[in-house]
């Protein structure tokens, strides 16, 4: 089943350019409603503005040479392995989540858009597709059901949905709705392949169409601001903020009562 190309099969009874559409479609959803988001919240206006203002209390001025280097650190660490989330399950579930996502949308697009001709792809990107899915289930389900704040800290049951789950649920759906899709696809079992792949692009259609309401545009907000903290860091101003305290931590016996869940 992880060999199967579930696009070439759908590329015979609709044309492969309408599932091309679709991708470029769904891109231009991503680009059009970030950038209304960014004029609705004016975060990136503020985010300079900030950047500007920092600069002013700088203590050294970076080389080009130092800032690449601080922008290289920050993507290998910070953004690539979720660095701000700590060491533990939260930051495990989001790679997993994050790393499936990618391979899922790299793999789509290249079995669209070169493999819908009526060639045959290579085994290692159709399974890097079926991975993909799974990952994004195994990172996306364990933070709904047991990681969520308001699950873990709040003690809401799992499933209370807010506006705020809107980018995790579509994603879940799209990756589980199509992996469901080619399964059933592969075997056989035609009105059920149907019925996902329906799903399947409904479920697209909310994840592209809801970038405005939901937290999809957090994945390119957040690099921007680890590396505006960390070049801030690197040239003295930190943002405004005073120093870490040099004091030993004196937080008294009862910080050891419960577990600190309060975030
Ligand atoms: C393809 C890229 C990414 C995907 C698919 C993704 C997915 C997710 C999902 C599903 C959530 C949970 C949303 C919710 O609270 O309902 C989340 C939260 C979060 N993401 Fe991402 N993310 C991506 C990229 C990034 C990047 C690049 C960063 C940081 C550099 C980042 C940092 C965070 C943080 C800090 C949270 C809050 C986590 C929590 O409350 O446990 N994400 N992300």
């Amino acid at each position: 089943m992880f060999t199967n190309n579930p696009f070439a099969d759908l590329a015979l009874i609709i044309p492969a350019a309408a599932m091309q559409y679709f991708v470029v479609a769904m891109v231009l959803l991503v680009i059009i409603s970030t950038g209304l988001d960014m004029l609705h919240k004016k975060n990136v206006v503020y985010f300079f503005r900030n950047a500007k203002k920092a600069k002013k209390f700088a203590k050294t001025e970076l080389s080009t040479g130092k800032k690449t280097a601080v922008i290289l650190k920050t993507v290998a660490h910070d953004i690539a392995t979720t660095s701000e989330l700590g060491m533990g399950k939260r930051r495990l579930a989001h790679v997993l989540g994050m790393y499936g996502t990618i391979l899922f949308w790299i793999t789509s697009a290249v079995l669209i858009f070169k493999y819908t001709d009526g060639s045959i792809a290579p085994t290692y990107i159709t399974s890097l597709w079926h991975a993909g899915a799974l990952l994004t289930c195994l990172g996306g389900y364990w933070f709904w059901f047991f990681l969520r704040v308001d699950v873990s800290a709040e003690a809401h049951p799992w499933y209370r949905i807010i506006t705020a789950d809107l980018f995790v649920l579509a994603l879940l759906a799209c990756s589980t709705f199509g992996f469901a899709w080619s399964y059933t696809q592969f075997s056989n079992m035609i009105g059920l392949s149907y019925l996902f792949l329906i799903l399947y692009i409904i479920s697209n259609l909310v994840l592209f169409g809801g970038v405005y309401w939901s937290k999809f545009a957090h994945m390119f907000y957040k690099p921007g601001a680890a590396i505006q903290k960390n070049l801030a860091e690197a040239d003295g101003s930190r943002d405004n903020l005073p120093p870490p305290a040099d004091a030993p931590e004196r937080f008294g016996l009862g910080i050891k009562r419960e577990q600190p869940k309060h975030y």
